[in-house]
């Protein structure tokens, strides 16, 4: 894992596809996770991205030809190979995942792909049709048995017009996934105990207070820690989704049967994200019977509101107590309100994410989120959910190691 002492050093393989001007994104993105980076450009890639924009962004000049003897004089074609902790080609085309597959050695790409032994990642980027096509599943499949990582194609709308498999994966998730592949282990032997959705609180048989919560970021979440080794718990609201793999999980309604449920497992816990958005209020009287409509009217609709229980608070003041990460949904002055209550929950570090901003937050497949904590604040862009969720657990991991200290008991990290 990147850190201040060992940057992890990525060689950044650039085929010649239309996604090629996704590399100065994915360049821009890695920097920020203090990756170290030098790109290699294939022939072809040069047509759709520049050497010099790849320098700008990278920091350094981008490599591009085998036979370049000022190259070769400086950091060789082998050097570069053994420099490397990580390859990824991006975006892999059709052409390029064929000679890999064959073990070509035509040009300074191929060959530094046969030279290393770093692990070798591929996101490959394609028309649909070429994707499914018959020679190109069975150069994947080659490619996977030698021991490459295949990240995406992403689904969606093509440079061609197409619509399906073969878009280069986004390139913040790209980084999020280059960087949960290469620290699997972030949280091996952690409890973790995620919760996620919204609560009911029922004020008759069929009516309730409630919010929009789908679920999905804690979801993410949740299969994010389980993918970076722990033993988790997803404590769910009623939501729709199905259950990550190898998840526990416990369904829930109301605040009060969440509080029970979290309180009776947060004491075996190493970390608690609660993602849930709780109903801070309800209804101070339970109706069992279908209230009337005239009935409401004759009563001035009755709706009296009593305040749940705070779940994350009581979390943070337990002793022993877990790494507790709180949320918060806001709509203005997010970071100070975020961080208003952080101090005020006793919590190590909350995410914000602006529930007023379009195509974020609230249901929907992405997020773009602030982490706070006592150190600092670390911005992620807007990427998928599970791309949140992973970058969080990269950040989460070391500041929980920090405060806990390293866990010992790593066998049967995984149920
Ligand atoms: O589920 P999605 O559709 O994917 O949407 C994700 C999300 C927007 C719900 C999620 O990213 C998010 O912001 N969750 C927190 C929502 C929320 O309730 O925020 P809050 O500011 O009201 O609460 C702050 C923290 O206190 C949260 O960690 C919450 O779980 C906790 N809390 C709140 C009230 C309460 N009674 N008990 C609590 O533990």
């Amino acid at each position: 894992m990147p850190s201040d002492n060992h940057p992890m050093r990525l060689l950044l393989g650039i085929g010649g596809g239309v996604a090629a001007y996704n590399t100065i994104e994915l360049v821009r993105h890695l920097r920020f996770l203090k990756v170290e980076i030098i790109p290699v450009l294939t022939a072809n890639a040069q047509r759709f991205v520049t050497p010099t924009a790849l320098q700008a962004v990278a920091g350094c000049r981008p490599h591009a030809d085998l036979w370049d003897a000022g190259t070769e004089a400086g950091m060789g074609h082998i050097e570069l190979a053994r420099w490397a902790d990580v390859v990824l080609v991006a975006p892999a085309t059709a052409n390029l995942i064929a000679r890999l597959a064959a073990g070509l050695a035509d040009d300074l790409l191929t060959t530094l792909c046969l030279a290393t032994e770093a692990p070798l990642f591929l996101a490959p980027a394609m028309n649909t049709k070429m994707w499914e096509h018959p020679a190109t599943v069975r150069n994947i499949a080659r490619l996977r048995a030698d021991g490459a990582t295949v990240l995406g194609p992403a689904d969606g709308e093509q440079a061609c017009g197409e619509l399906g498999l073969g878009r280069m994966v986004e390139p913040a998730d790209l980084a999020a996934a280059l960087l949960a592949a290469e620290q699997p282990g972030a949280l091996a032997g952690r409890n973790v105990l995620v919760t996620a959705g919204p609560t009911r609180e029922f004020l008759d048989p069929v009516r309730f207070i409630s919010n929009r919560s789908s679920g999905r970021q804690g979801f993410a979440l949740a299969e994010a820690a389980r993918s970076a080794g722990a033993r988790v718990t997803l404590v769910a609201g009623p939501v729709q989704l199905p259950t990550p793999a190898g998840v526990e999980r416990v369904d829930v309604t109301s605040a009060l049967e969440m509080r029970d449920a979290v309180l009776a497992r947060a004491g075996g816990s190493d970390i608690v994200f609660a993602v849930a958005a709780v109903a801070d209020y309800r209804p101070r009287d339970y109706h069992k019977r279908k209230l009337a409509k005239t009935e409401c009217r004759s009563q001035r609709m009755p709706l009296s509101l009593r305040e749940n229980p705070d779940i994350v608070t009581a979390v943070a003041a337990a002793t022993p107590r877990p790494f507790v990460v709180g949320f918060a949904a806001e709509t203005h002055d997010a970071i100070a309100k975020a961080s208003g209550k952080r101090r005020s929950k006793g919590l190590d570090a909350i995410v914000v994410n602006d529930v007023s901003a379009a195509g974020i937050g609230f249901d929907g497949p992405d997020n773009a989120v602030t982490l706070i904590h006592a150190q600092g604040e670390v911005a992620l862009p807007k990427m998928s959910k599970l791309g949140i969720a992973k970058r969080l657990i990269a950040e989460v991991a070391p500041l929980c190691s920090e405060r806990q200290g390293p866990r010992l008991e790593t066998t049967g990290a995984a149920p």
